[in-house]
């Protein structure tokens, strides 16, 4: 998905755009005339294959865009696994959440590392979740889903390092919580619409500089503790 109709917005590069909040925030960043490289496990039309779960799918994405600067990064793409507690969990779908949700963010920023430092705006975003606060995480509800919980944690520490790591690069890496959010992932009862969560993202990403590295924000810019 590309939209040049205004000049130099930037570049943008979302996983899993293929549907739910990654889909909507490619859509926004397109509307607002950035080229935006919506990446998907399934080949679309103007779409960037990339299967986050495939350490040989990340390393080569990087080939492919070798050379072209990226001013933002959004880790968006993940899955939710078994949610029906200790007696249910099984290794299998464990480490398979725990790859795509907390690994494969860390793979796709080392991999794009040098596009960002190309990049003018130069922000690495993790879509979070407060699911995965170790004080706020479990307040709202006693849910089973162990491994996305702990996936989100890790992945909260992904961003400390990375923004510790990159901070010398100019790079801010940063954790936003989308809200519960009525996508397939969140489901039909939840409280946020796609749309409304997927602009407070984009408003959060958009005013993100060094300053704000480091940090794990909800969509609507209040601070979640990690
Ligand atoms: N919805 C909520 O209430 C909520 C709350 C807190 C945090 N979040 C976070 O927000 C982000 C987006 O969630 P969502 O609600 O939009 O979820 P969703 O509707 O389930 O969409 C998930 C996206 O991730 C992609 N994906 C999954 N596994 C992938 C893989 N191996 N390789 C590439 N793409 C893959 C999916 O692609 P396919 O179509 O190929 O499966 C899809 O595009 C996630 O990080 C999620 O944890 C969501």
């Amino acid at each position: 998905m590309s939209n040049t109709a205004e000049k130099d917005a930037g570049t943008v590069l979302v996983t899993g755009a293929g549907r739910g909040l990654g889909r909507t925030l490619a859509a926004l960043y397109a509307a607002a005339g950035f080229r935006v490289i919506a990446c998907m496990r399934q080949a679309t039309e103007g779409a960037m294959p990339l299967d986050v779960a495939d350490a040989g799918s990340i390393a080569m994405l990087g080939e492919k865009l070798a050379g072209q600067p990226i001013d933002i990064v959004i880790n968006n793409a993940a899955i939710r696994g078994d949610t029906g507690g200790l007696s249910s969990l099984e290794e299998g779908d464990f480490l398979e959440v725990m790859r795509i949700n907390a690994l494969a963010p860390l793979l796709v920023a080392r991999a794009l590392r040098p596009n960002l430092l190309a990049g003018r705006r130069k922000v690495l975003v993790n879509i979070g979740s407060r699911a995965g606060s170790l004080e706020e995480g479990t307040l709202d509800d006693d849910d089973g889903d162990y491994a996305y919980r702990c996936s989100k944690a890790a992945l909260n520490m992904a961003t400390v390092k990375l923004a510790q790591d990159f901070r010398g690069d100019g790079i801010a890496v940063i954790s936003l919580h989308p809200g519960w959010v009525r996508t397939d992932m969140g489901g039909e009862e939840a409280a946020i619409d796609v749309g409304v969560s997927a602009a407070g993202l984009k408003m959060l990403i958009d005013g993100t500089t060094l300053a704000q590295t480091g940090s794990f924000r909800a969509y609507d810019g209040r601070a979640v503790a990690w």
